[in-house]
């Protein structure tokens, strides 16, 4: 029986990214859902390696938390102080004494490596039975980065950084992408006779793939079919231009997977987001973290959605949305605000300048404009008015409303938590709600309406207004008051459609 071999994935994250000059450290900073080591972790899945490594140093507590967070099969190594790459890879090797097998190092900082990539890169130094296999790529700007340089014949002779090369090599456009895999027996034997004999002073990795070609042992390369993959960020202008062309990747491949998207460049969809055939993405529109748009569903221009699930056929214009379900079918926006545990289901519409938190709305039940709802339940095909305020806060605490099933609330109304407005029940426009309101009742709250006959000819003469009701031939009368009772008017016209 053939034994399969044995795999060790070691990640460099330990440097500090002086360049990206932020107290983040370089490895943390966000690109498309991912960190960049987080990135870089998700290619090297593709190992299926036995243990996994990531040299840690800069700021290690910090990059130890995250790593807890999303691969926490992976072990920290602590590298204090930072002597460079060679340095990183000699003590991930010193804690890893039994590894043995197949070794792939890679640069935390590469973030647009694919798997794929590599695991042609693992078969390719496998089945070569190479000491060391190397990822390159031929680049049109190779500022900054390792050169590979070649002997007489051909082969791979040794890797020289810029800073260290000369004129003529300089000119070099096949560089190291800091993607390699290394026989573990080799590797460690190179490791521990690295010198600093060069301008950072630093022990290099690339040289103890010199070292290993300059022994005889077989050394190749491996050439990276898409450059973009290999590029490297050491600033926050190649942070950006790394967004861009992983934002590209991401579109395309949606795009190929049957989703409209209307305009690219100005659609930012994370690697962690699933997008339904169909679906229309509208421009100016971001898909950030856990969130899923269903088939057919229409999202933006102008929006925003934070781990947020939107259904099939639903309509999310110009809102926000951040851990909020919206049901299939259901319509969102414009300017709405949608916050954690918003939960629409089928049909159901939130409309302009409408606030939802920690709510479920039924199925078919609309708040199309102006309102607040927070920690509330409403039942399917109630109508909630304009301007409707759900009042879940008394300074202390938060409490819960609910409104029944084909419950119709008028405009302008408040309703107190904890309250009930039953199945089926009417709330007058206006109306501030203490007390539960039974099935099928109506309550109203509001004060009676007053006329003051003539108050503007008495109080306004002379103004504009005063000459309108003139024209309009105004009832002639003192300031006699009367009222009008509000209880048992049907508010047939109290809420808005
Ligand atoms: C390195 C390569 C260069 C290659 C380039 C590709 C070396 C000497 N040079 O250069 O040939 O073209 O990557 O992007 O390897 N790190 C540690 N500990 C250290 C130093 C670095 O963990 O002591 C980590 C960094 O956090 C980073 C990675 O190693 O993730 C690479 O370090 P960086 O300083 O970016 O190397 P480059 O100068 O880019
Ligand atoms: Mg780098």
């Amino acid at each position: 029986m053939i034994q399969p071999r044995s795999r060790t994935v070691v990640v460099l994250a330990a440097g500090e990214g002086k360049r990206m000059k932020s107290d983040l450290p370089k490895v943390l900073h966000p690109l498309l859902g991912r960190t960049l080591v987080g990135h870089v972790l998700t290619a090297a899945s593709a190992a299926a390696a036995d243990r996994t490594l990531v040299v840690v140093g800069h700021r290690a507590e910090q990059v130890t938390a995250h790593l807890s967070e999303i691969a926490p099969a992976a072990v920290p190594v602590l590298q204090a102080e930072q002597h460079g790459t060679g340095h990183a890879v000699r003590l991930a090797m010193a804690a890893a004494p039994e590894a043995s097998g197949t070794v792939v190092v890679l640069n935390g900082d590469v973030p647009l490596l694919r798997p794929e990539t590599v695991a042609s890169l693992i078969d390719a130094h496998e089945s070569a039975g190479a000491a060391a296999t190397v990822l390159t790529a031929e680049v049109a700007d190779p500022t900054g980065l390792g050169r590979i340089i070649r002997d007489s014949t051909g082969g791979l002779e040794r890797i020289v950084e810029e800073r260290d090369a000369t004129a003529e090599q300089r000119r070099i456009r096949q560089i190291n992408a800091g993607i390699y895999a290394f026989d573990a027996a080799g590797l460690r034997d190179a490791l521990g006779k690295l010198s600093t004999d060069n301008d950072q002073g630093e022990e290099y990795l690339t040289d103890a793939v010199g070292l290993l070609a300059a022994a005889g042992a077989p050394v190749g390369v491996h050439v990276a079919v898409d450059v973009t993959e290999t590029l490297g960020c050491n600033d926050r202008v190649e942070l950006s231009r790394l967004r861009r062309l992983l934002a590209d990747r991401i579109n395309e491949g949606w795009m190929r997977a049957g989703v409209s998207i209307l305009d690219p460049a100005t659609t930012w969809i994370d690697v962690t987001v699933a997008v339904d055939r169909d679906a229309v993405i509208d421009q100016n529109t971001q898909l950030r973290g856990t969130t899923t748009v269903g088939a057919g569903a229409a999202v933006g221009p102008d929006v925003t959605l934070v781990d947020t699930t939107v259904g099939a056929g639903a309509t999310v214009l110009r809102s926000h949305a951040v851990q909020a379900r919206v049901g299939a079918g259901a319509s969102v926006g414009p300017y709405a605000y949608l916050r954690p545990d918003a939960d629409l289901a089928e049909r159901a519409k939130v409309g302009t300048f409408v606030e939802v938190k920690k709510s479920q709305i039924g199925p078919g039940a609309k708040v199309p404009h102006l309102s607040y709802v927070g920690d509330a339940t409403i039942g399917a095909r109630a109508n909630i008015g304009a301007a409707t305020i759900f009042v879940n806060y008394d300074g202390v605490r938060k409490s819960h409303t609910t409104v029944g099933e084909s419950a119709f609330v008028g405009c302008d109304s408040s309703l107190v938590a904890p309250v009930e407005i039953g199945a089926g029940a009417y709330v007058g426009a206006g109306s501030v709600v203490t007390n539960d309101v039974p099935p099928g009742a109506l309550a109203v709250t509001r004060a009676a309406q007053r006329i003051v006959d003539g108050w503007v000819r008495s109080r306004r003469p002379g103004t504009a207004s005063a000459d309108a009701a003139a024209r309009a031939g105004e009832a002639a009368g003192g300031e006699a008051a009367h009222h009008h009772d509000a209880g048992g008017t049907v508010p047939g016209d109290t809420a808005t459609d």
